[in-house]
């Protein structure tokens, strides 16, 4: 018999999206021809994890059978926490806002302290929308949490993550991404001694690739580079202090055991990681630019067709070769609504101003674009193909106008003089001179 992998081990991984994955920590501890017999080998129990209606189409169902030590059931009454997560909405403001990177606590902080909500859409109790959190931490969890208010796509900028997960071990780190289902278990430890990221907790629909349309069957992100973790499990008998995030509140209670024992599942409701440097950047070969959806890497629909919940759209290094073209972003006031991250290098659409670790808001209707050093160099540069090296930025964007929380606007990061990197355009207009 094979030993049972242990959770300090390097984590495995099986390869594909939204596939019925199955994995077992244990040899013959996954049930074969029935989701839930009399007796589950190992004397395991099983529990249906459902991230979707029993209801709805089968292409949309995500659902995962776990086999575990004690059901998740066996646990106290949760109390609300003292600490929160100040996720209060500020005053509606349509103005442009752009925020300096987090600075790193000096105190003891771990992944769920170090969260701030700077933005969100809905309220908790609405069944879609998103709220954007960046995260700044020095310590790993010894808690455990899970987030009933949604699925939570985690961008790490600076420093590596160890998730810790229901399922197994996912290990991401800058240029990567990770997707926690709604409702999930997981532990956050740090790799390196700070972590600095950003994260989308997405209300609505789960988070899928794109349709292709005209671009046919491959490109932009492919189903194989995504990652699930294997089956591992912890077997420890003390107390876990297990927290929730349940309506927008934090509430805790004491388990006498690690929550993190399922020694097999099978399913699709799964938590998986990305490597964005496996991404197929599509752009033009002609003139002009696609618009900046052709950078979409995932997505979760509205009920509106065509509408997005929630899109993650990345803009990676990439060749320039368009012609007789202005190729840095054009100006634009977009029904969608926009939150930017950069997760390396620069943007080519700001000469300053957005760091690493930074972040900005460009709300439904707001004019914005390239700054006026980048707008006139690129009326002045000679297009020769180029590749903009050195560079990740993504964007979150959403059909639902995003609002700031008051801590947000009320934070020493919150840039006074944004809108002044834009006043240089001035009038180059003549009527003479065509
Ligand atoms: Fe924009």
């Amino acid at each position: 018999m094979q030993p049972p992998r242990q959770l300090s081990e390097r984590p495995a991984y099986q390869s594909g999206f939204g596939n019925q994955f199955s994995s077992e920590a244990l040899p013959g501890a996954l049930p074969v021809g029935q989701n839930s017999p009399q007796r589950v080998p190992y004397g395991l129990y099983t529990e249906l994890l459902s991230g979707t209606a029993f209801t709805v189409a089968r292409s949309e169902a995500r659902r995962t059978w776990l086999y575990r030590i004690r059901p998740s059931a066996n646990h106290g009454p949760f109390q609300r926490m003292d600490r929160q997560l100040d996720s209060d909405l500020g005053p509606v403001t349509p103005n442009r806002l752009r925020w300096n990177p987090e600075p790193f606590p000096e105190a003891a902080t771990d992944f769920l302290d170090g969260l701030r909500c700077v933005a969100a859409n809905a309220e908790p109790g609405h069944p879609a929308g998103a709220s954007i959190y960046r995260y700044a931490a020095n310590a790993s969890m010894e808690r455990v949490f899970f987030d009933a208010d949604g699925e939570l796509l985690l961008v790490p900028q600076q420093g590596g993550l160890r998730l810790v997960t229901e399922l197994g071990v996912l290990e991401v780190g800058p240029l990567e991404i990770a997707v926690i289902p709604r409702g999930m278990r997981f532990r956050v430890e740090l790799r390196d001694a700070t972590a600095r990221g950003y994260v989308c907790e997405n209300h609505g629909c789960a988070l899928r690739l794109p349709e292709l349309g005209p671009i046919g069957s491959n490109g932009l992100a492919n189903p194989r580079d995504f990652l699930a973790p294997v089956a591992q499990f912890e077997e420890r008998d003390e107390p876990v202090r297990l927290v929730q995030k349940f309506l927008g509140e934090l509430w805790s209670t004491e388990l006498d055991h690690s929550p993190l024992d399922v020694v097999a599942w099978h399913g699709n409701n799964v938590p998986y990681k990305y490597d964005l440097r496996r991404f197929n950047t599509i752009g033009t070969v002609s003139f002009d630019h696609p618009d900046p959806s052709i950078f979409t890497m995932l997505t979760s629909p509205s009920a509106i067709d065509g509408v997005a919940n929630i899109d993650f759209v990345i803009f990676p290094p990439r060749w320039m070769v368009a012609e007789s073209t202005f190729r840095p972003p054009w100006f634009h006031r977009n029904l969608m609504n926009e939150f930017m991250g950069l997760i390396d290098g620069a943007y080519d659409a700001k000469a300053d101003g957005f760091s690493p670790g930074g972040a900005s808001l460009h709300n439904c209707m707001s004019a914005h674009g390239p700054d006026h050093v980048s707008t006139e160099q690129a009326i002045r540069a000679e297009l020769r193909p180029h590749k903009i090296e050195n560079t990740m930025a993504f964007m979150f964007e959403t059909g639902q106008v995003l609002r700031p929380t008051r801590q947000a606007l009320q934070s020493p990061q919150l840039q006074s003089d944004y809108d002044r990197c834009w006043t240089g355009l001035d009038k180059t207009f003549d009527k003479n001179e065509k």
